[in-house]
């Protein structure tokens, strides 16, 4: 029977992981896949984190099941981390195995809710998005997003895109540092999004794996907050793998905000999405983000800590524009500036990214998305010749 299986295409970004990984040159470059690394391109695990699982070592008497949402404890800290003030009785929310495992379940709640659904997604988005979608069987449909002369967002072409989602279709958004390309919406736009949301009664689905990355932790949720407070109902699924840096926890949460009168029929759904996926969720990830959230201390080492992060990814955002200013002898590659989070769009072809690798062991996603947290003060100069040399 097994025999039967068709062959899985790899994933584009995990695919490119195991490639690097095989290269025996010396100083190659990994720019693929979205984990932050230092200055001496370490993964570091934050001293926040740190400290809380020490004290959990100490002070944790069991290991018995928790909540089946997983503990209140966890999903009441990111819902303010996520809305500032959550509206209690609107709000259901539920642990889930990362932020992939957040969309996965907010899908499948929109599908239970909606079963003649389609989902809108950005062109470009997360592969994985797409992946989900056709796995799970809904139908698709792009936006325009991504500009690709000013490597900024095509709003017009957003705003007429949308105009046509239907009551019960689902719009996924990116709440901020878009994925795969940097730019992001303006506080005006995210206005207009939520109006155009209003008008076709389309649901919001926003994903958000990078809050704290961009321009601040509240600044970054600034459009999830819009819409949540403007629409009656919103899905919000959130990553705790970057911000925390506990990528392999595991941890990410989905929030629910709907009418106060179907707001406990919400939250039963929900438990029972995890009851018949993994049954309970996994806790010691979140229980590290709820010590750290619970903790005035340790939150406000946290914050420094993720402002040395945004900062780091910040300065080499303008070193790179800046030698590529030097190099051509123009500011067509400013948008690196301007874009936020891990990641920018270059514009290169397939080609000039596959000649970046064969020639410069430098890894870059195929559709030119490079991971600025990938590099350090040295090997920025190194990557801005070998995009020159490219052609790009
Ligand atoms: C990425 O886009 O590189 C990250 O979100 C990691 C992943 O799982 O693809």
């Amino acid at each position: 029977m097994l025999g039967n299986l068709k062959p899985q295409q790899p994933d584009k970004i995990l695919a490119l992981m195991g490639e690097f990984r095989a290269d025996t040159r010396q100083g190659k470059i990994d720019l693929g896949v979205g984990v932050y690394k230092d200055a001496s391109g370490n993964t570091p695990i934050m001293r926040a984190v740190k400290a809380a699982e020490q004290r959990m070592l100490e002070t944790e008497t069991t290991k018995s099941y928790t909540a089946l949402p997983g503990e209140p404890a966890f999903r009441d800290a990111m819902a303010a981390m996520i809305l500032g003030e959550p509206p209690a009785d609107r709000l259901a929310s539920l642990a889930t195995v990362g932020g992939t495992g957040a969309i996965r379940q907010g899908l499948e709640l929109a599908r239970m809710a909606s079963p003649g659904l389609t989902v809108w997604y950005s062109d470009p988005t997360w592969p994985n998005h797409l992946s989900i979608l056709d796995f799970m069987g809904i139908p698709k449909r792009a936006y325009r997003y991504f500009d690709a002369e000013t490597r900024g967002v095509d709003f017009e072409g957003m705003a007429a895109d949308l105009a046509q989602a239907q009551p019960g279709d689902v719009v996924l958004l990116h709440g901020c540092c878009h994925n795969p390309t940097g730019a992001n919406l303006t506080a005006t736009q995210w206005e207009e999004v939520a109006g155009l949301l209003e008008r076709t009664g389309a649901l919001p689905l926003i994903d958000l794996a990078y809050q704290g990355f961009g321009d601040g932790l509240d600044q970054d949720a600034e459009g999830t907050r819009l819409i949540a407070a403007r629409l009656p109902e919103t899905l919000i699924a959130a990553s705790c793998s970057k911000n925390f840096g506990i990528y392999r926890e595991r941890t990410g949460v989905l929030l629910a905000l709907s009418y106060p009168a179907a707001r406990d029929l919400t939250q039963g759904a929900m438990a029972f999405l995890n009851r018949q996926t993994y049954s309970f969720p996994p806790d010691h990830g979140a229980r590290i983000v709820s010590t750290i959230l619970g903790d005035a201390e340790l939150a406000a080492d946290w914050k420094a800590e993720l402002e040395e992060v945004r900062n780091h990814m910040l300065a080499l955002r303008s070193q790179l524009a800046g030698e590529l200013r030097d190099l051509t002898g123009s500011n067509r590659f400013d948008f690196i500036e301007e874009h936020r989070g891990m990641f920018s769009r270059l514009g290169a072809t397939p080609e000039q990214v596959e000649a970046i690798k064969r020639d410069a062991a430098i890894y870059i996603v195929g559709d030119s998305r490079i991971n600025i947290a990938g590099l350090n003060r040295d090997t920025v100069p190194i990557l801005a010749r070998a995009i020159v040399e490219a052609g790009v």
